[in-house]
């Protein structure tokens, strides 16, 4: 009973308990006497037969569209994830869904870039937001320009339009929200254009020698270039970027910025002087606060570098993802013509970098509760939302554990060295322990193993983990999903959102360019026509 305390209090107290940390892993939970029948099987089969045939696609034009982006979230994060949440709620784990899980669409779409086998953020944003595959490091330019190269990246003729831009150029309202550094690479794919994604302020430019006329930061860019001056809603973390070195925020951080520009300040100005209504927000209170008459313009930068990891945060100072989704999805929706917005889980991929899977993994169960709260706020039949990653980690699940083991424990089975291994592990990172005379250490021996700064063991040393080259997933849900199934490259994804959505300019779902006799058409009209002629 003691053990179970805490998976008791978290299912009755919901959302709230979510914060507390399970440090003693509950007994393993036998799997349903049911699993062992069977008709048990057979029926689970034929109920997804009827649901599947019970589906009804939505034709309709996607009015509005949420890109859900989990960074770094491999497929078996998803597996270890989907466990974790089954075991919080005392189950054995295995057989639970997350909640995007149980969207009716799932592809799977490969991740590398125009000159990297193994992606970073950077060229897999500039894929998944402008539909364009370029090179590492580099965002929303085209592949002529390399990492770094700032005279090239200043050649307008290389830069690519985000799905925000074709949102807005319809006439629809934009929002992104992200609980990495706003200025990060992930949601700079949706208004920055940079040869180098490390360029967040102007400090970093003018550190190359490089002069940020030429190649301006992407803080700057959000607050004074097309598209970034023209979203409605803002929200993540990144104030850094945005205030001078000598200028404390308002939790006592200094900036980063050299120019002594204020860009927060210079934001407000900027609406001010376009006289709309707006509002900067920087603590979780003020964003509860808000009350239904939402300001038209929303800046929210909720921490000074990232924010803070779900289980680690002060649930009094930084909302979480889902309430800053409500918060968004608010704002937006008072646009009878839709919006686009971009929502990142983008601390999965921090937590993979050092090795603290729990972490990973929790950060991962956050955006499934975002992605929960939009799929009640937003109808089926007009709303289109697409859960993907950019990109997968090394974060591997070994054999041979019996079902309902903790997925955060040590597996069943030892080494050839006698020695126990986790079910979880990482094939590289800073996790590394030494081998003593060829004999690995025991893991399960450090007192801390179930804590959250326990970094998993590895095989390879390296200061940060890396990220996988393997496939990642895609769900969708809402209006033309179907078109998101198969295996596909990753910077099909936007267009295939502009085609249900019917912007941008590619081939539209609803729009009468859809029902134009194609060329094919013509010819064979033609050439009818020469064929009566002839006769
Ligand atoms: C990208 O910018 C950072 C910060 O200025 C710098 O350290 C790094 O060398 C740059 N990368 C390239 C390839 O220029
Ligand atoms: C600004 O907006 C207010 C309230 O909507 C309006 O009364 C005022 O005339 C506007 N000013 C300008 C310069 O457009
Ligand atoms: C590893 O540590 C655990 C926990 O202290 C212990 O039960 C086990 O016997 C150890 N195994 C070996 C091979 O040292
Ligand atoms: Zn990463």
């Amino acid at each position: 009973m003691v053990t179970l305390f805490p998976y008791v209090v978290a299912v009755l107290c919901g959302a709230t308990s979510a914060r507390a940390h399970w440090l003693h892993p509950a007994a393993p939970a036998a799997a349903s006497r049911a699993e062992t029948s069977a008709n048990y099987w057979a029926q689970d089969a034929q109920a997804a037969i009827n649901a599947r045939l019970e589906r009804v696609e939505s034709v309709k034009k996607a009015r509005n569209v949420i890109m859900f982006l989990g960074d770094g979230m491999s497929v078996p994060t998803l597996a270890a994830a989907r466990t974790l949440l089954g075991q919080r709620q005392g189950k054995t784990g295995e057989e639970t869904k997350l909640h995007f899980e149980t969207f009716p669409t799932i592809g799977l779409v490969k991740t590398y870039c125009v000159d990297a086998q193994i992606a970073d953020s950077a060229c897999t944003a500039t894929a998944y937001l402008c539909g364009v595959k370029n090179n590492y490091g580099a965002i929303g330019v085209d592949g002529t320009v390399r990492r770094g190269d700032c005279q090239a990246a200043s050649n307008t003729a290389t830069h690519v339009e985000s799905i925000a831009e074709w949102a807005l150029a319809d006439g629809r309202d934009v929002g992104i929200v992200t609980t990495t550094r706003i200025t990060h690479a992930s949601p700079a794919g949706t208004f920055a254009k940079t040869a180098n994604r490390t360029w967040e302020n102007d400090g970093e430019v003018s550190q190359m020698g490089l002069d940020a006329k030429d190649c301006p930061d992407i803080a700057h860019q959000l607050v004074h270039h097309h598209p970034g001056n023209k979203f409605k809603v803002i929200f993540g973390g990144g104030r850094r970027a945005f205030l001078p070195n000598t200028v404390q925020d308002d939790e006592g951080s200094y900036g980063r910025r050299i120019d002594n520009r204020d860009l927060i300040q210079e934001w407000k100005n900027d609406k001010d002087s376009r006289n709309v209504s707006h509002q900067y927000l920087w603590q979780r209170e003020q964003l509860m606060n808000l009350n239904d008459d939402l300001p038209e313009y929303m800046l929210g930068l909720f921490e000074s570098s990232h924010m803070e990891y779900h289980l680690k945060s002060d649930p009094q100072t930084e909302p979480t993802l889902a309430e800053l989704t409500e918060v968004a999805i608010q704002s937006l929706r008072r646009n009878e013509k839709g919006f686009f917005l971009f929502v990142e889980g983008g601390r999965i991929d921090h937590a993979h970098h050092d090795n603290l899977v729990e972490l990973a993994l929790d950060e991962t169960l956050e955006m499934d509760k975002a992605v929960a709260t939009a799929t009640k706020m937003l109808s089926e039949d007009d709303s289109l939302i697409v859960v993907t990653a950019d990109h997968a980690h090394v974060m591997t699940i070994n054999g041979y554990s019996g079902r309902g083991n903790d997925i955060l424990g040590p597996s069943r089975d030892v080494g050839r060295d006698r020695m126990p291994y986790m079910t979880l592990s990482y094939t590289n990172g800073p996790g590394f322990r030494p081998h003593v005379n060829d004999i690995r250490q025991n893991v399960t021996a450090e007192p801390n193993y179930r804590t959250l700064d326990w970094e998993s063991h590895v095989d390879v040393p390296l200061e940060d983990e890396t990220h996988g080259g393997d496939d990642v997933a895609v769900f969708a849900r809402g209006p033309h999903h179907s078109m998101f199934t198969g295996l596909y490259e990753q910077s099909q994804l936007p267009h295939l959102m502009a085609y249900a959505a019917c912007i941008g300019p590619g081939r539209h779902a609803c729009a009468s360019a859809a029902h134009l006799p194609s060329a094919h058409f013509f010819v064979a009209l033609l050439a009818l026509f020469t064929s009566i002629l002839l006769r």
